[in-house]
């Protein structure tokens, strides 16, 4: 039976999911192959650490060198993450002729420009599928079965440790940082969950779902992204009185010649399938012209759904080893000389209805200041809600407006500010709730 050898970089909790379940389904796997996968080689620098998964003698090594350039092994596996030293083991690989599997988003949001091109120049396959949705099968499939739509949107809840804090702590009320921390511990956080908290993590993403949807070049500084560290539990309570959840939501949408990529916390109907989407879930959600709207479900984070998507990735791979072809699809989707580019939107010219809530001292007048400075600006208010409070205290008003443009909203409470009425940052979340 043939054998094809892999080498796995990186033995953090994505390269033990993969050893884990090249072990356990070994001969689940063959069986579907008609071929089996040997793990040559694990590359990490710490060759002691106890990782819970048994290895014969010899195959973890710190020698990244002889993994690289050994002319065996026909698949590389990047699990490290980052962006260095991962760019120049990658771009090794591709130059000696090896196929690359990367869950490395980062990197591909970054450099994707530059690593497919090299991997085209060298005719062999960068697939990337564990990048995005851990272990959703959801880039196979726009590539895939969808290829043939045009896309309209792509809208994706795509961050397991946001996805789980926010679900705490709409459930439970639970304390932000001790919920990172139980995230972390599961293995679902990045190395420096920073990037997960400030949206990051969600907009490289983005940055690939878009790229696959539209054909288009997305550089990452033009994806408008915010986090959820400004996410209190009195918003959440409102956004539940107004029936809502606030979920971090990347969304994509072609506008004609232009492209909508943001990523910021969103309130979403409770009644949407999105809004069940809780814990370390994730959920993509395309339309496409012919197929309509497709839901993407499943766990968007962790050691074994990410090593499913990754072994995935590496048995297509093997497929086309065994009948001598490879690239039979574009990386990208689309052929590489078809690859375009669109503008994204600034966030100013995209178009919401708004969540606002300001904190003020209860006064007489101030409502009136507000209503004005919205209206004056072309805004429109949906429904109003003060609570109740005693004169000269500091009340929050949430005003929850009709569809606005992000630039007027930007101007009126740039105003509302100027007018010395309220006590802190007015808070701002965008909501969706005319999807078709
Ligand atoms: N840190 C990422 C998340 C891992 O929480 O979703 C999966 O990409």
């Amino acid at each position: 039976m043939k054998e094809i050898k892999v080498g796995i970089l990186g033995f953090g909790t994505i390269g033990t999911g993969v050893v884990k379940l090249l072990l356990q389904n070994s001969a689940l796997v063959t069986e579907k192959l008609g071929a089996k996968l040997i793990l040559k080689n694990v590359v990490d620098r710490d060759l002691t650490a106890d990782r819970g998964v048994p290895l014969a003698a010899g195959i973890l090594t710190d020698d990244v060198e002889k993994v690289l350039s050994d002319p065996e092994i026909s698949i590389i596996i990047e699990l490290i993450g980052g962006y260095k030293p991962a760019r120049e083991f990658i771009l090794r690989a591709i130059e000696n002729g090896k196929h690359v599997v990367t869950a490395n988003k980062a990197l591909l949001a970054v450099h994707g420009e530059e690593i497919f091109a090299a991997a085209a120049r060298k005719r062999v396959e960068i697939r990337y599928e564990p990048a995005v949705g851990g272990g959703i099968p959801v880039l196979s499939a726009i590539k895939g079965n969808m290829a043939a739509n045009n896309f309209g949107s792509v809208l994706g809840i795509l961050n397991g440790t946001c996805n789980y804090i926010l679900t705490r702590m709409t459930q439970e009320g639970a304390d932000f940082d001790d919920v990172l921390k139980v995230a972390q511990e599961l293995g679902y956080a990045e190395a420096d969950p920073t990037f997960d908290i400030n949206g990051t993590d969600t907009a490289h993403k983005l940055c690939i779902l878009v790229s696959l949807c539209f054909g288009t070049r997305v550089d990452l500084k033009d994806i408008y992204t915010e986090g959820i560290s400004s996410i209190s539990a009195v918003d959440i309570n409102y956004a539940r009185d107004f029936g809502y959840k606030i979920k971090l939501l990347a969304i994509g949408k072609r506008d004609g010649d232009k492209v909508e990529a943001r990523v910021h916390p969103t309130m979403i109907p409770i009644n949407y399938p999105m809004a069940d989407v809780d814990g370390v879930f994730n959920a993509i959600r395309i339309t496409g012209d012919f197929v309509g709207t497709v839901m993407f479900y499943g766990r968007g984070a962790g050691m074994e759904p990410t090593a499913s998507a990754v072994v995935g990735d590496v048995m297509a791979i093997a497929r086309n080893i065994m009948v001598g072809v490879s690239r039979r699809s574009a990386p990208l989707g689309y052929q590489d000389d078809k690859i375009i580019e669109l503008p994204i939107k600034p966030i100013g010219e995209t178009s919401s209805k708004y969540y606002l809530r300001f904190s003020v001292v209860d006064k007489p007048g101030i409502l009136a200041k507000i209503s004005g400075a919205l209206g004056e600006n072309g805004i429109s208010i949906e429904s109003m809600v003060q609570s109740a409070s005693k004169k000269g205290e500091v009340v929050p008003i949430v005003i929850m407006t009709h569809e606005a443009r992000e630039m007027d909203v930007r101007k009126a409470l740039e105003k509302i500010d100027s007018l010395s009425i309220t006590t802190e940052k007015t808070n701002l979340i965008r909501i969706e709730d005319a999807l078709e």
